[in-house]
């Protein structure tokens, strides 16, 4: 008799019922979404989503959220400048579609005169998005130049007694600030780097990782959003807050960005300090994550589980902050997208239980979710619903947000390519 004998013979009540039962449950429990249907269907959404937004786009300028019912497009020197001509790009690798090319070169090289104009360390995500990807994925040797170029202006912010490159320019709250997110900005000078043989790039970067490492994160990898330095001893100032709820409060996309930061610093530069931090920030995030997966916009914001309340250091005053007891706590489904292609990454250095893979695969079925996935025509062209900006200053809630839709993206692709 094999193994499935038990459903074999015939006329046995007991067997019948079990077979019976059986049946019942599989078909009260459906069968989740094929992730590549889930993929197909989100990409689908995508091009309709951004071909209409492509359309509508003026000439100078990017699309950053739609808020209080309006479209908001943002100056093309503005930190998230990249992401539009960025998603575009994906939009391209996954479909192939010759449209997709045209309407990503045309966005990417709105910002031909980047490198030019006044900069920011988000020259970083600005041109790596949009001129990286484009070199990725055409080859094109003009699309390189402007890689190297931005890195050289970028290192322009380096400075070595510190031992960072300076996020924000000198202004009232700190004069030499640095902020978690700089590390995505380190993405540009590896892959200059590497592109170009020119290894000062990578020199800056692995430093400031280095520091960041140093001075950036708690003993339970929990990261700060701002460590303010004196230039000219590199002594550590202040730790504080901008977008988070206060000041020793875990900001959510700020862990994201350090996530996928020293993930990536991982992958370009070989050297397992940075895969050990990604690792432990890991070990941060994902027991704090809600059932669904996207986290709330921050790890220790009122209402959630955690302990602060209103009255921590440097939290904004409750007339600025606007949520009272009993409100939901808001998702940021930007740091939930950054986690999720983080993640995947990462469980490609190793992945003993399948956690951080588990994790990524929760997060992008919420996320194409209805809740959180715009039906098309909807949702000002973007694709997720629920972003954060900066709950801090109550500026920017429950909102669309470029970088959600390019992460997210590009997470669902990175999953297609395991
Ligand atoms: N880098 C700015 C932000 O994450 O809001």
């Amino acid at each position: 008799m094999n193994k499935f004998a038990i459903f074999a013979k015939k006329n046995d009540p007991m067997k019948t019922f079990l077979l019976a039962a059986l049946l019942l449950a599989a078909s009260s429990c459906p069968s989740p979404e094929p992730m590549s249907k889930l993929t197909e269907r989100v990409f689908a959404r995508a091009e309709a989503q951004f071909t209409a937004l492509d359309a509508r786009l003026p000439e100078n300028k990017m699309p950053v959220t739609f808020e209080n019912g309006e479209i908001k497009d943002g100056k093309l020197n503005g930190w998230t400048s990249g992401f539009f001509p960025g998603s575009l790009w994906l939009v391209y690798e996954y479909s192939g579609d010759a449209k997709f090319l045209k309407m990503a070169e045309r966005q990417t090289e709105k910002l031909d005169s980047i490198v030019s104009m006044y900069t920011h360390h988000d020259i970083g995500f600005q041109v790596n998005c949009s001129f990286g990807n484009g070199y990725r994925l055409t080859g094109r040797p003009e699309y390189l130049e402007v890689v190297r170029a931005a890195a050289a202006k970028f290192s322009t912010r380096f400075n070595p007694v510190v031992g960072c490159t300076r996020s924000w320019d000198p202004g009232k709250r700190w004069d030499y600030p640095v902020i978690i997110d700089n590390m995505m900005n380190l993405e540009l000078l590896m892959a200059a780097s590497r592109l170009t043989g020119d290894e000062s790039y990578s020199s800056i970067a692995k430093t400031h990782a280095n520091t960041t490492m140093k001075n950036h994160f708690r003993e339970d990898f929990s990261t700060w959003h701002v460590v303010a330095y004196d230039e000219a001893t590199g002594a550590v100032l202040k730790k504080q807050t901008s977008q988070g709820f206060c000041d020793d409060s875990a900001w959510s996309r700020g862990q994201a960005w350090g996530l996928y930061g020293y993930t990536m610093m991982y992958r370009e530069s070989g050297d397992s300090t940075y895969l050990k931090q990604a690792r432990g920030i890991a070990s941060f995030i994902i027991p704090l994550l809600p059932e669904d997966g996207v986290p709330e916009w921050d790890f220790n914001a009122p209402g959630t589980a955690h302990p602060f309340g209103m009255d921590a250091k440097g939290a904004p005053s409750p007339k600025k902050f606007k949520w009272k007891e009993g409100d939901p706590v808001l998702r940021d489904s930007s740091a939930g997208a950054i986690i999720a292609s983080a993640l995947i990454e990462l469980s490609t250095y190793g992945d003993p239980d399948g956690l951080y893979l588990k994790t990524a695969e929760k997060i992008l079925r919420t996320l194409a979710s209805p809740e959180y996935l715009a039906e098309e025509g909807e949702n000002g062209d973007f694709l997720l619903k629920h972003g954060v900006t900066n709950l801090h200053a109550w500026s920017g809630v429950d909102i669309p947000l470029t970088y959600g839709d390019y992460y997210f993206l590009e997470a669902l692709i990175r999953y297609k390519n395991l």
